[in-house]
């Protein structure tokens, strides 16, 4: 096992939608930890701002889209092209939609939703397995949500693709586990990024997040500790795991929520 300075030494990892929000987090993270990384996303000029900031001979970016097989194969060719191998998969990019009622979600959000965030990964998932099999294995982290644990009202195609992703994990955790090849879900909480700024007015800060027992939301970077974790050979025996790493959201109503302010305080302090 290595120190946290080293224990992605080696290790080539593939981030999507990574120059943004949690997966540009995550990057960041793999960095500290030695390893390699490719951040993907669709528009060059972020990749570029990425890299910036990222700041690192070790970091990458590639032009990619999701949604498209080709794409997929065009970057994995790339990757082994430049890079060798594939340690780690972070399926990262997505899309939430407009808050609406069950029966108002649109056609369209539902399907370019889908598209992104189920189909997404699950073209990316059999891009890359074979690329691991070869190898003798790998570690494929798929970002689900809380969203994908419990049920959150005014979310319908969202959960549908954060719920589906669990059971993509699952079947391919139990058929690859003696190849090598780990397979796991991480399930943030509210997190500050541009999706949630953008979608959900989020702000930084304490105590304004009273569904979260933590009550706050959560930093990018407090996710991405979760993701190197199941990267690295410290989860060698981790495989068809679903971390929430949501300030206790999904562990059941957070006091605030069950007694009111001011009980909750009277009693808990
Ligand atoms: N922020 C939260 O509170 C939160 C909570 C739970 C789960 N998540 C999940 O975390 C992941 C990252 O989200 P984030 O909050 O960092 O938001 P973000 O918007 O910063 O990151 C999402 C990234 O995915 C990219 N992307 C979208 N469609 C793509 C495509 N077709 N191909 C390639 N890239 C594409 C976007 O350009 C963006 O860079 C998402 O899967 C999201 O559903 C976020």
């Amino acid at each position: 096992m290595g120190t946290l300075e080293n224990r992605l030494q080696g290790k080539v990892v593939v981030i999507t939608g990574g120059t943004s929000g949690i997966g540009l987090a995550a990057a960041a993270r793999v960095l500290e930890e030695g390893g390699t990384v490719v951040v993907t996303g669709r528009d060059s000029g972020r990749g570029a701002d990425a890299l910036a900031e990222l700041d690192s001979g070790r970091a990458h970016f590639a032009q990619h889209d999701v949604t498209s097989r080709e794409s997929w194969r065009v970057l994995l060719d790339q990757v082994a092209e430049r890079h060798g191998r594939v340690d780690g998969l972070v399926n990262n990019a997505g899309r939430s939609a407009t808050a609406a009622p069950f029966e108002q979600e649109s056609q369209e959000a539902w399907e370019g939703i889908l598209a992104t965030n189920l189909s997404g990964v699950f073209h990316g998932m059999q891009a890359v397995i074979p690329v691991m099999r070869e190898a003798g294995g790998g570690s494929i982290v798929n970002v689900s949500s809380a969203g994908g644990l419990v049920g959150l009202p005014l979310t319908a195609t969202y959960a549908a693709t954060k719920w589906g992703l669990r059971g993509l994990t699952r079947v391919a955790a139990l058929e690859l586990a003696h190849r090598g090849i780990r397979v796991n879900s991480v399930h943030p909480g509210m997190v500050y990024t541009p999706m949630t700024v953008e979608s959900a007015g989020v702000v930084e800060g304490e105590g304004n997040y009273p569904p979260a027992p933590v009550g706050r939301v959560a930093g990018a970077g407090e996710i991405a500790g979760a993701i190197t974790y199941l990267l690295s050979d410290d989860a060698s025996y981790t495989t068809g795991a679903e971390i929430a790493v949501d300030g206790g959201w999904t562990a059941g109503i957070s006091p605030r929520a069950l007694l009111g302010d001011e009980l909750a305080a009277a009693l808990l302090g």
